[in-house]
């Protein structure tokens, strides 16, 4: 079956999509993406990815081509026509093609955003064997830009991080900046010490993940203490449990850290049990 996807207004076969070369995405990785699971044919917290794509774009000053419910009938019809049941739906949106190469914007009154989705079939995404073994991270610098709560294509560090956790033999790897860990390459990271979960608070250091907010509300519903303060490597590597949340690996025990096994070397039970709350709950609460 032929992919379809989304080109500024049209779905194409993936063989007819076009996108200039003078598109700023491609030329500066001037513009903002979205991920969204789909768990039996449903959007995954589609509302918080819509909430950020608005946040992102208006910290750089595009145009935000659709409303809400345009994207979500966006998202719908390219999820129907390639009979999708569980994946993701990948979202972009560039400041688009000004006809030439510029550093400075092109002015948003002539040169339209440039829109692209597409969908990806991840059969086994939620039943992911992963999930039952937990992964294993390195610790890299983290020396990616000062926005990364923009959720912007600038994927390049991101992409060489996980190169580097493949050429030592792991799964992810963990950034740290000024002795804390920031996020994983793709994923907001936790630990678990004595019942309470740490993670990172909010800031313009780490991308502000939709995950990352369900799972607090989860947790909190649960009756799990949360504590929002930054980490360090030593002291994930002392911790009970770790894991990583995002939209596509939903929750991911973490189970070795530089070599260190974390806990027993084997998911936790609070890894495991938010993993099965975010699973339930997220198909409950899919569209
Ligand atoms: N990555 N931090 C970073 C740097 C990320 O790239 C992501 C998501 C997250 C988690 O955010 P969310 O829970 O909203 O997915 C945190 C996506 C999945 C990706 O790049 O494929």
């Amino acid at each position: 079956m032929t992919r379809i996807v989304y080109v500024n207004g049209e779905y194409l076969p993936e063989a007819e999509a076009r996108v200039s070369v003078f598109d700023r995405g491609f030329l500066m990785a001037d513009g903002v993406y979205e991920v969204t699971s789909v768990l039996d044919g449903k959007l995954v917290d589609f509302a918080g990815h819509t909430q950020r794509l608005a946040r992102s774009l208006a910290e750089l000053g595009i145009e935000n081509p659709m409303g809400a419910e345009e994207w979500l009938a966006v998202h719908r019809e390219l999820v129907a026509r390639n009979a999708l049941t569980e994946g993701m739906v990948y979202l972009q949106v560039t400041r688009g093609n000004p006809g030439d190469r510029d550093f400075a914007f092109p002015d948003p009154a002539v040169t339209k955003p440039t829109v692209v989705l597409f969908t990806q079939s991840k059969p086994g995404l939620a039943d992911n064997p992963a999930a039952k073994a937990g992964m294993k991270v390195i610790s890299i610098p983290d020396i990616r830009w000062g926005r990364r709560d923009i959720k912007t294509v600038q994927l390049l560090y991101p992409s060489m991080g996980k190169m580097m956790a493949k050429a030592a033999g792991v799964d992810d790897a963990w950034l740290v900046e000024d002795g804390f860990v920031t996020e994983g390459t793709s994923n907001n990271v936790y630990i678990v010490k004595g019942g309470r979960i740490v993670t990172r608070p909010l800031s313009n250091d780490i991308l502000h993940g939709i995950t990352r907010a369900a799972l607090l509300r989860y947790a909190a519903e649960a009756q799990l203490t949360v504590e929002e303060r930054p980490f360090t490597v030593d002291e994930a590597k002392a911790a009970d449990e770790a894991f990583f949340t995002s939209a596509s690996a939903f929750v991911m025990p973490v189970v070795e850290i530089d070599g260190a096994k974390v806990g027993t070397g084997a998911p936790g039970p609070v890894a495991t049990r938010l993993r099965e709350i975010y699973l339930d709950e997220s198909r409950k609460a899919a569209v």
